[in-house]
């Protein structure tokens, strides 16, 4: 490929490292049984460990011994009678063994298909590819740590596999960084560190109280969605000594002295609160360049997604594409701070539509599922019809339910929530999330079970996403729909 000019170059680049490109190739499992046998055109580029597929030939039938070869001719004398008898018996053995493999090649493929997860992200791989190559840097280093953060913050990989790539960034990022000279920190020289960061939705741009009311973790442990938890919240906020004027202005102009161990006051009193360490602490990277520049890495995964999915008319995707690239770059403040913006207003659409989905008790058991509709008109509904965003809401949801329903059994129940998406078509943006209690593999079955019960009903739907689990289709087939699926379901 010729490359006119640098900018293009970084632009490929770039498309390639970026976790929101390459995984819709490459971090989606299972991978397509196509495209693991095609060994001409079709190249992988996977930890081989991640890759678990049927055997070839329970997949794949060589069409030479595939055709029944059963055309006679016509003779009517004893011995071709005879002889064609023969072919008889033999082509309708040839064609039962043919069923056998056909029921056979079904069951392996939906076993082989039924759960969506995903692998090693992209970024990572890249990454390490470059490292092989010995051209890796810092700045490639911070797209693998961007790209692997997006997947956890955006619920596609379990905690245990986030820790594990942290791990592996982790020696990379001290091999990198071990200099402890000054040199290094010239202007805009990339500096990355790990560090424990709080699981607070971007409190350092934030004020501290907005950040914890708009952090799921935290609200849903202290139940934010009622009177009560908000009285909790305040008295939480006094145990640690922080005055609640203080916690409500700009982190920023807090009094140094309050900001100064901040995630130790929070781990010192969390436990009467009933948080343990995994609701606070997440192990995590931040960036340092220039003077004072310091951005860590969850912050800068959730704008990134944010300018992805800006919803504002004056913005084309590829106005969006390119400002994320200056955010996963950090070449233009401007950009990085209306991002921040940007994903504080996700945030807060997010939990006020979790605040409406409770005081409405809009999210209801359907037996097998939980289910749960925003209504056309509603407001911020734009918003929420792309798929990191309504990923994000319906974890919200489910985590916000659990916490105040008063049936233990929700906890073991997936969600299936609804947006409206296109007036004109009349469509709506449906996701189906796996159930909290199993957030130790976060394998997700909606993606097979949605495409049965729209083949069992005929139902208009458009199954083109990536992520299976999300699919588009017209409003008016919803019941019908449902009532498929909860059948489905209930088998
Ligand atoms: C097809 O033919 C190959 C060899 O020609 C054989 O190994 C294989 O078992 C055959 N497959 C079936 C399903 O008959
Ligand atoms: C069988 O006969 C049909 C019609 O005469 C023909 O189209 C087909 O190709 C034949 N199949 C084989 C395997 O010879
Ligand atoms: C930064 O982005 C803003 C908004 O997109 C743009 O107006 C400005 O020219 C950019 N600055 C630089 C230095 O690229």
């Amino acid at each position: 490929m010729m490359l006119s000019s640098t900018r293009e170059f970084w632009f490929w680049w770039h498309l390639m490292l970026m976790q929101y490109v390459l995984v819709k190739f490459f971090s989606h499992r299972p991978v397509d049984v196509h495209n693991v046998y095609n060994a001409v055109q079709i190249k992988l580029l996977m930890r081989t460990t991640e890759l678990s597929v049927p055997e070839y030939d329970e997949v794949f039938r060589d069409e030479d011994n595939d055709s029944d070869n059963d055309n006679i001719s016509d003779n009517s004398d004893d011995e071709s009678s005879r002889k064609r008898k023969r072919f008889d018996d033999e082509a309708i053995e040839r064609r039962m063994q043919r069923r056998k493999w056909e029921e056979n090649r079904n069951e392996v493929l939906f076993k082989y298909m039924q759960f969506s997860t995903y692998g090693t992200s992209s970024a990572l791989l890249m990454f390490e590819l470059t490292w092989k190559m010995s051209k890796d840097s810092n700045d490639l280093l911070w797209l693998a740590i961007i790209g692997v953060t997006d997947q956890y913050i955006h619920y596609k990989t379990p905690r245990e596999k986030y820790i594990e790539d942290v791990m592996a960034l982790q020696s990379h990022v001290s091999r990198l960084n071990h200099r402890d000279d000054d040199e290094l920190i010239s202007i805009n020289c990339l500096k990355i560190m790990y560090e424990d960061e709080l699981q607070l939705s971007l409190y350092r741009h934030w004020s501290l109280f907005e950040s914890v009311c708009h952090s799921i973790n935290m609200a849903a442990k202290l139940k934010l969605w009622t009177l009560k938890g908000q009285k909790r919240l305040h008295e939480f906020l006094a145990e640690m000594g922080l005055p609640l004027t203080q916690c409500k202005q700009k982190f920023t102009a807090m009094d140094t002295s309050l900001k100064m161990d901040i995630r130790t006051k929070i781990q010192q009193s969390m436990n009467k609160y009933g948080l343990v360490d995994e609701d606070i602490i997440l192990p995590s990277f931040f960036a340092q360049y220039g003077f004072k520049n310091r951005l860590c890495a969850t912050d800068v995964a959730m704008v990134t997604a944010a300018i992805l999915e800006n919803w504002e008319k004056s913005n084309t995707p590829t106005d969006s594409f390119f400002k994320s690239l200056d955010v996963l770059t950090r070449s233009n403040t401007t950009v990085m701070e209306n991002g921040l913006e940007l994903a504080k207003k996700q945030l807060q659409a997010i939990i006020t539509q979790v605040q409406t989905f409770l005081d409405m008790h809009q999210v209801i058991s359907a037996g097998p599922f939980l289910y749960a509709f925003i209504q056309e008109g509603a407001v911020d509904v734009r918003l929420f019809a792309c798929h990191q965003c309504i990923m994000r809401l319906a974890r919200f949801t489910l985590e916000a339910h659990c916490s105040v329903s008063r049936n233990k059994k929700s906890g073991n129940l997936p969600l299936v929530l609804g947006v409206p998406m296109n007036n004109d078509k009349g469509t709506i943006l449906v996701i189906g999330i796996p159930p909290l209690s199993m957030d130790d593999d976060r394998k997700n079955f909606f993606g097979k079970a949605f495409e049965q019960a729209a083949l069992s009903t005929n139902c208009r739907t458009s199954h083109n996403s990536f992520d299976t689990f999300i699919m588009e289709m017209k409003s008016e087939d919803r019941s019908k729909f449902f009532d498929a699926l909860i059948s489905l379901l209930n088998e």
